[in-house]
């Protein structure tokens, strides 16, 4: 069965350096919007036996619905085989009732993309435990290793996560450095703001890298930041996987933070770093 990327309208960099480490072709794909802004996908390349692997964000809205049409699209064409490649799984926050009546998004999430695909791959998706509600086997990879890479070039001497949850990143990254890794303590208050309390963290005179799964508000890169600074930290730089920077948030980070980088599955003007070799290896 030959292989074939099918591109989503959001990820057509990160389709390309795909397509390209795997050796295998890119489809074509037209992709427009009809007056009332419901969206149109149209695959011009031959699928017939294929094993299709689309490519999309799942976010905002409009993408999850454009990847639920090109998932069809794919099947209708005659692919033997679909695996869906989220590069970024919206809406994996509300992965649990927090007030009684809401719905578990991330589960209506996963179903709805096990539908109509053999397997699923997800790039740091925000708990693993979510991965459970997929009906069809799904890989989870990290963009961690390629930040790493860039992060080795840029000096960092400490890594550290905003919250002990998210440990288990900054280790990778620490370990691959070979520096020392550790936590900060955050607590949410709302969709916004965050608290980290004051941890001594020995980041004085130092090249300090924040690592998170995602960057949003900012909220809790640029409360970070400011904890560091007031430690005397010489130099922060920011680095996420998903880029979201809602709003201004890019900003904002900006001015709390050195520098400040992402991978390609968000792409946005931080994104320096694909994580196609990570997706290539799991296919
Ligand atoms: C939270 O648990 C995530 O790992 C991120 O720290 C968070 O979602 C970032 O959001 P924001 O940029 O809005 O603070």
């Amino acid at each position: 069965m030959q292989m074939i990327v099918v591109p989503g309208s959001a990820s057509l960099s990160l389709a390309r350096s795909l397509a390209d480490t795997l050796d295998v072709p890119l489809a074509d794909v037209e992709n427009r919007r009809f007056p009332d802004g419901e969206c149109y996908v149209r695959l011009l390349s031959s699928l017939d036996g294929e094993d299709a692997i689309v490519v999309n964000r799942a976010y905002p809205d409009e993408k999850i619905v454009e990847t639920l049409l090109l998932q069809d699209a794919v099947r209708e064409a005659g692919a033997k085989r679909i695996t869906t490649v989220l590069s970024y799984m919206g809406y994996s926050r509300q992965d649990k009732l927090f007030n009684p009546g809401e719905a578990i998004s991330a589960r209506a999430m996963a179903r709805m993309f096990s539908l109509y695909s053999d397997a699923v791959v997800t790039v740091d998706i925000h708990d693993r435990g979510i991965l459970r509600w997929f009906d069809v086997p799904v890989e989870d990879v990290s963009g961690m290793p390629a930040l790493a890479e860039k992060l080795e070039t840029m000096g960092v001497e400490i890594v550290l996560s905003p919250d002990k949850g998210a440990l288990h990143r900054a280790r990778t990254v620490g370990e691959m450095l070979a520096v020392p890794w550790d936590h900060l303590e955050k607590t949410r208050l709302d969709g916004e703001h965050v608290v980290i309390k004051p941890k001594d963290l020995n980041v004085k005179g130092k090249i300090v890298a924040i690592v998170d799964d995602m960057i949003s508000t900012g909220g809790t890169v640029v409360t970070a930041a400011g904890q560091l600074r007031d430690q005397g930290a010489r130099r922060i730089i920011a680095a996420c996987t998903h880029g979201l920077f809602v709003g201004n948030a890019l900003e904002r980070v900006r001015r709390a933070c050195d520098a400040v980088i992402s991978t390609d599955t968000i792409e946005n003007p931080t994104t320096s770093v694909t994580v196609a070799r990570e997706i290539a290896g799991v296919l």
